[in-house]
């Protein structure tokens, strides 16, 4: 199955993806942890993005539509994959189409502005791994310790609150129509609701109820 994961910034997508991609034993594809491990190693295309990534600004389509065609490409996304983060403009929606991915479905996970800005401040990350923790919602067991690979639990920069306000705005100007896009193209499947008071577990169980009913 392929599935896009669409959202706004901390809407749950990477968390819902690690646990759909174990359940389907499909990859997961996020542009964000692409990028973020690119500018980590210093690759040229990681210095190009950096300034975008850290201002809250998309990165160019053209940069990012590259880096998913050759990932798509890869054995391991022959039986399907989750994209996370990935058509975030009406462009690389048109690119991921043209390319003949034959998306199955867009799950649209729904959560209200300041639900989000909440999540945002309580968000944590393995340096080391990439594992997405909350300090109130989804701790580590233990206090700034990753669970999986006890690396240290970092803040990411662009998690601070002007840029999440940044990163809100982009969303809603060039993300959110992508909403009508996959609408129009019959594929578009909304959980959680306006009010964001899903928790983790009873979004995820939308999440596969919603692919379930497909
Ligand atoms: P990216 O890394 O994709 O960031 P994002 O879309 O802004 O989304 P996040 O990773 O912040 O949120 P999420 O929805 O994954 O939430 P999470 O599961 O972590 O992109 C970063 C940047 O890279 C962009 O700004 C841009 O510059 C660039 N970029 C990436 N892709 C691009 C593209 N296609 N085109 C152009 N530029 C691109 O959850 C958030 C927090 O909430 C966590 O702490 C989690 O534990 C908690 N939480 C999750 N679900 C719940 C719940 N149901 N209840 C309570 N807490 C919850
Ligand atoms: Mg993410
Ligand atoms: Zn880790």
């Amino acid at each position: 199955m392929k599935i896009i994961f669409l959202g706004a910034p901390g809407a749950g997508k990477g968390t819902q993806a690690e646990i759909v991609s174990k359940s389907l034993n499909i990859p997961t594809i996020s542009t964000g942890d692409m990028i973020r491990e690119a500018l980590k190693t210093g690759t040229e295309m990681g210095k190009k993005a950096k300034a975008y990534m850290e201002a809250g600004d998309l990165v160019p389509d053209q940069v990012v539509i590259g880096i998913v065609k050759e990932r798509l490409a890869l054995d391991d996304c022959k039986n399907g994959y989750i994209l996370d983060g990935f058509p975030r403009t009406i462009p690389q929606a048109e690119a991921l189409d043209a390319m003949g991915a034959d998306i199955d479905c867009v799950i649209d996970i729904e959560v209200k502005d300041e639900v989000i800005i909440n999540r945002m401040s309580g968000r944590r990350v393995c340096e080391k791994c990439g594992k997405t923790y909350h300090t109130e919602n989804n701790p580590s067991k233990i206090e700034g310790v990753c669970d999986a690979c006890t690396g240290a639990l970092i803040q990411r920069k662009d998690d601070h609150i002007d840029t999440v306000k940044k990163r809100l705005e982009t969303y809603h100007k060039e993300t959110e129509p992508l909403k009508g896009y996959y609408e129009a193209q019959g594929k578009l499947i909304e959980v959680e609701g306006k009010d964001g008071k899903g928790s983790i577990e009873a979004t995820h169980a939308l999440i596969m109820e919603a692919l379930n009913n497909r």
